[in-house]
Formats: C-alpha cells, structure tokens, sequence
C-alpha cells in the first residue's frame, strides 16, 4: 500500500508513521529524518539542509525531489511505503506521481491529520527525541520510562534544534503557505481521508487502523483479506 501522511508540523505523523510501519511492515520514509542523518553526519546534503531548517523554511524541491525519488526506487518500497513528511509542494506531488507512474503504481490515500496551530505549539514544546535511536517522546503525552532518558538506547533525550518556537512559528507559516493547498489537491483526486489528529496517539492510531482497513477491504483483489494488515501486496 502506497500512503503519504499530510498534515502540519508536530501533528503527529512520524509518530503514526512509525506505529504503521511497524504493524503494517511497510518502510517509512521521511524526508525529515533523511536531512536530519545527513546533517549528524555532516554531509555536504546536511549542510546544505541545515541552512534551510533552522529557518523554518523547506528544502529546495530539486533537492528533496532527487532524494525521494531514489530512495522509492529501493527495493523495500517495491510493495508500498509510507511516506511521511513528502510530498510539501505541489510540485514534489507532480514529481512523486511521476515516479509512481514509472513504477506502474499509484496512491492509495493521502492521510490529513488536523490540528490546530495552538496544539502543535504545545506538542513540540514538549517534545523530546533520542539522538541515538531517533525515537519520539513527550513529555506529557508519551514520557519515557525514566524522566528524560530514552527507553532503548538509555541515553539522554534531546530537544530539536527546529522546534524553538520563534523557529516552530516560521514552520508553521510555511506549511499554511506552501503545503496546505496540498489538501485540496488530494481530495479533488479522491485520495483525502482526514483524521482528528488531536486526539491521544492510541486513539489516532485507532483510526488510522480503520482508514487502511477499509482501503485493503475495498481493493480485495490486491490486498489479502485472510491476513488482517498485510499491506505488502500492490
Ligand atoms: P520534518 O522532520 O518532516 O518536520 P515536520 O513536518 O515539521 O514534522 P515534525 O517531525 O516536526 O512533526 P510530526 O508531525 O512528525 O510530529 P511527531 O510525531 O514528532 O521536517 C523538518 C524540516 O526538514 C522541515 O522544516 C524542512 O526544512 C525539511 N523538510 C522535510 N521534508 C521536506 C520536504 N518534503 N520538502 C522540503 N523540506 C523538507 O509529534 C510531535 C510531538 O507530539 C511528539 O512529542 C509526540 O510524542 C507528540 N504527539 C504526537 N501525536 C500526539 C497526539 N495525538 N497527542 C499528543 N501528543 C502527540
């Protein structure tokens, strides 16, 4: 299955992208994290990142662009992804449409989750990651175990250099700006589904579960309906 998640920063789509990718045993790309390791690693594509996130603004398209595009020619994505923070623009959605085509595929449904912008100020005030293993915490909606440690990899959380709110502010802009026409795009090609995205993380992962369900059951000749969430299939 073929999903891309949509919706404003700190809404909750990496969190749902990573409860998904594990049950559905699809591989989740974000194009955050893939500028994100680029710049741990100081790599000429970090450096070049990092002068647009601290910003608040995106990435050039020719750049995120050539990015996505190999990485869904890897062999993994063969059967699906999910892909959560591309497309932004409605020129990566052209692109990514491309790409589809070439590989003889489509969308299956573009996920909205809605939220509003005072919410979100509050998720990433308080949100926390690990800089080892990359997971996300809260730290009233998903603390960790021990106050300021990650569950796995036992060491110290982080905050994001992104999510300072003067920074958070210029993020937001930019999503109302260059990404939320996005929405409409999508629901003209019938593929919108939106979710209420400010409720719990269980409960939004609840009817993520239910949108995909309901996919697979209605495109039973592509999806197997004898095993519950296996997506791999198309
Ligand atoms: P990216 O990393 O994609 O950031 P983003 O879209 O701004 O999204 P976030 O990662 O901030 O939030 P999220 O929606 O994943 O929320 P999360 O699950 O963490 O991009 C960073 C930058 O890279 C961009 O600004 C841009 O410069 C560049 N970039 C990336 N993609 C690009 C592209 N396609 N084109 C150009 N440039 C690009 O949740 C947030 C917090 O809330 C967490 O603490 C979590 O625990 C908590 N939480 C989650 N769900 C809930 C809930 N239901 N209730 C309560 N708390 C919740």
């Amino acid at each position: 299955m073929k999903i891309i998640l949509l919706g404003a920063p700190g809404v909750g789509k990496g969190t749902q992208a990573a409860f998904l990718s594990k049950k559905a045993g699809l591989p989740q790309i974000s194009t955050g994290d893939i500028f994100r390791y680029n710049l741990k690693n100081e790599t000429p594509l970090g450096k070049l990142a990092k002068g647009y996130m601290d910003k608040g603004l995106l990435v050039p398209d020719e750049v995120t662009i050539n990015i996505v595009q190999d990485r869904l020619m890897q062999e993994d994505c063969k059967y699906g992804f999910i892909l959560d923070g591309f497309p932004r623009t409605l020129s990566q959605s052209e692109s990514l449409d491309k790409v589809l085509n070439e590989m003889g595929s489509a969308l299956d449904c573009a996920i909205n989750f809605d939220v509003a912008d005072q919410v979100i100020m509050n998720r990433l005030a308080g949100r926390r990651v690990c800089p080892n293993c990359g997971k996300t915490f809260h730290i009233v909606y998903e603390p960790p175990r021990e106050q300021g440690i990650c569950d796995t990899c036992r060491i110290p959380l982080t905050q994001r250099e992104d999510d300072r709110e003067e920074t958070v502010i210029k993020r937001l802009h930019s999503y109302h700006e260059q990404t939320e026409p996005l929405i409409e795009h999508y629901q003209r090609r019938n593929l919108l589904v939106n979710v209420d995205a400010a409720k719990p993380i269980d409960a939004v992962s609840a009817e993520i579960e239910m949108i995909i369900d309901k996919i697979r059951l209605s495109n039973k000749e592509k999806y197997s309906i004898h095993k519950p969430f296996d997506l791999t299939a198309g």
